[in-house]
């Protein structure tokens, strides 16, 4: 166990070692533990979060608010546009000033080019650590909810099968970012990664190229498939899910256009008897319903993705509690 993570960014998983992550999931464990068993664990009291919004949330607002209030501090949720950035506040200019008022940053921008960018620039103008709620490369809280759900549904994740795909979705171009930190991340832990897309819907090369890296190293597999069908075939995990085709236009009219070839990608009950008997079928939300993933999967037996979402609460605490004391 790693003890010495205060004042660590979180911006992608990649910039934290194995061991580190093994910190983080076991005291998610811990943490969802004491709030089932209603033991007060205020390890942050006194401690401000910003929460710093370009992007509109659902989950991630809510579970990073209710966590750092579970924690015995206070999230103060800061809607971009009612800030002074649009009139000039630098990314250089909020690490500064947010770093003297607050004790953790997070910070959720998804604009296609700069994201992670300007996350990256109010890190290293903050004195307090910065933690990435999704940008346009990285979704890491996210896929750290992933993982602890896995280890839970299925226990040791070395070996298992998890199909990373491609899905049909009209609502709009979702970010590239779930995807990419899931090859990421689960090639770490010895998975056989399946990436599944059609080819305009590529992931960033040197993610890719990571990936394999990552595979290589903690003995998994990492392959790319281009046929829906065959993503299932025998998987543990089928985590299918919409993105736009970002490497191959910038055009969101394009790329729904694009799109349209694709509309035979959703999860249905069909796909899902391709793979085991007890694979578990995941999806970070929010979700096409009846384009994307059929009603009778996503509400069936073999969904998890209720308790998927509720883990991102306990590894965002994780995270919080290691990073801001
Ligand atoms: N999965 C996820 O990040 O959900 P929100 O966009 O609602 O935060």
């Amino acid at each position: 166990m790693q003890t010495n993570l205060r004042g660590k960014d979180m911006i992608t998983t990649q910039e934290w070692t194995k061991e580190e992550i093994d910190t983080v999931l076991d005291v998610a464990l811990e943490l969802k533990r004491k709030r089932a068993l209603n033991q007060p664990h205020a390890y942050l009291r006194d401690k401000v979060l910003a929460m710093l919004f370009f992007f509109s949330s659902t989950r991630t607002r809510s579970s990073f608010e209710a966590g750092i209030a579970q924690l015995g501090g206070h999230g103060a949720f800061i809607d971009s546009t009612t800030t002074q950035i649009s009139h000039g506040d630098t990314a250089k200019e909020i690490g500064e000033i947010y770093g003297r008022y607050f004790d953790g940053i997070a910070i959720r921008q998804c604009d296609w080019d700069f994201g992670n960018q300007y996350i990256r620039e109010v890190a290293a103008a903050s004195r307090v650590p910065v933690l990435n709620m999704q940008d346009d490369v990285y979704h890491p809280f996210q896929i750290l909810a992933d993982m602890l759900t896995i280890i839970e549904k299925k226990g040791d994740p070395r070996g298992l099968t998890i199909n990373v795909s491609y899905a049909y979705a009209s609502s709009y171009q979702k970010p590239i970012s779930v995807p990419q930190s899931l090859i990421l991340l689960m090639t770490r832990y010895g998975m056989n990664v399946r990436l599944t897309h059609p080819p305009e819907y590529k992931l960033m090369p040197d993610i890719v190229e990571q990936a394999k890296e990552n595979a290589r190293r903690h003995k998994g597999s990492f392959e790319i498939l281009d046929d829906f069908n065959a993503g299932f075939k025998d998987a543990d995990v089928i985590y299918a899910k919409s993105w736009g085709a970002m490497l191959t236009t910038t055009d969101h009219q394009e790329s729904a256009r694009i799109g349209q070839q694709y509309t035979d990608w959703i999860t249905d009950e069909r796909r899902m008897a391709m793979a085991k008997d007890d694979a578990i079928y995941m999806h970070c939300l929010p979700a096409d319903r009846n384009i994307e993933v059929t009603d009778g999967v996503i509400d069936g037996p073999q969904s998890v993705v209720y308790d998927e979402a509720e883990n991102r609460l306990h590894v965002q605490k994780a995270v919080m509690a290691l990073t801001m004391s």
